[in-house]
């Protein structure tokens, strides 16, 4: 286990890679890693299209809340959160002792991109103007994702130098 840093907790938009570069880095720290809508899916036997479609984006929202707290005492973890997650005013102010934030940033443009062949768990996206509803959200959210203690853009990075530099941030912040 690094001293000091006992779990990462990746947020940022959807597509900005929580769940492929969390996985990368929790294998380059010998770590597990959680992604809170797995857990979800996992829990309910639901897909997040169906939690959203049958009973609504709340239910949802409740389910993820849950999930994450469970997720964020534990310890030696990468945990890659929703995209909603951390848009909620004063969740990166609140975190368990032990926890590293970092906003993995990326453009509504790249977003939309990168998601629009697996829009499936993404029902936000899923209508007729991605982008507009990207660009909209982005605006809402980037205040708050700017909280957490790190920013990594991924915009024109490749997938290799985002883990890296991520990986870079923990065993930085663990010797500090
Ligand atoms: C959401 C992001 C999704 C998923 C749900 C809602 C959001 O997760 O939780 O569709 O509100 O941004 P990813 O960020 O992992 O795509």
């Amino acid at each position: 286990m690094i001293a000091g840093v006992r779990r990462v907790l990746l947020v940022g938009f959807m597509g900005s890679g929580k769940s492929t570069v969390g996985r990368r880095v929790a294998e380059e720290l010998g770590w597990r890693f959680l992604d809170f809508d797995d857990q979800v899916v996992a829990r309910t036997g639901r897909s997040i299209a169906e939690i959203f479609a049958e009973d609504g984006e709340a239910a949802f929202r409740a389910l993820e809340a849950e999930e994450a707290r469970a997720a964020l005492i534990l310890d030696g973890v990468v945990l890659g959160s929703g995209g909603g997650w951390a848009a909620v005013e004063g969740r990166l102010e609140d975190l368990p002792e032990g926890t590293l934030s970092v906003w993995l940033k990326v453009t509504a443009e790249e977003a939309v991109r990168r998601t629009s062949s697996h829009s499936v768990g993404r029902p936000l996206l899923a209508g007729s103007d991605p982008l507009g509803v990207a660009r909209g959200l982005l605006l809402q959210r980037e205040p708050r994702y700017a909280r957490a203690d790190h920013e990594v853009d991924t915009t024109g990075h490749s997938q290799e130098d985002v883990v890296r530099r991520v990986t870079q941030l923990v065993r930085t912040e663990s010797r500090t």
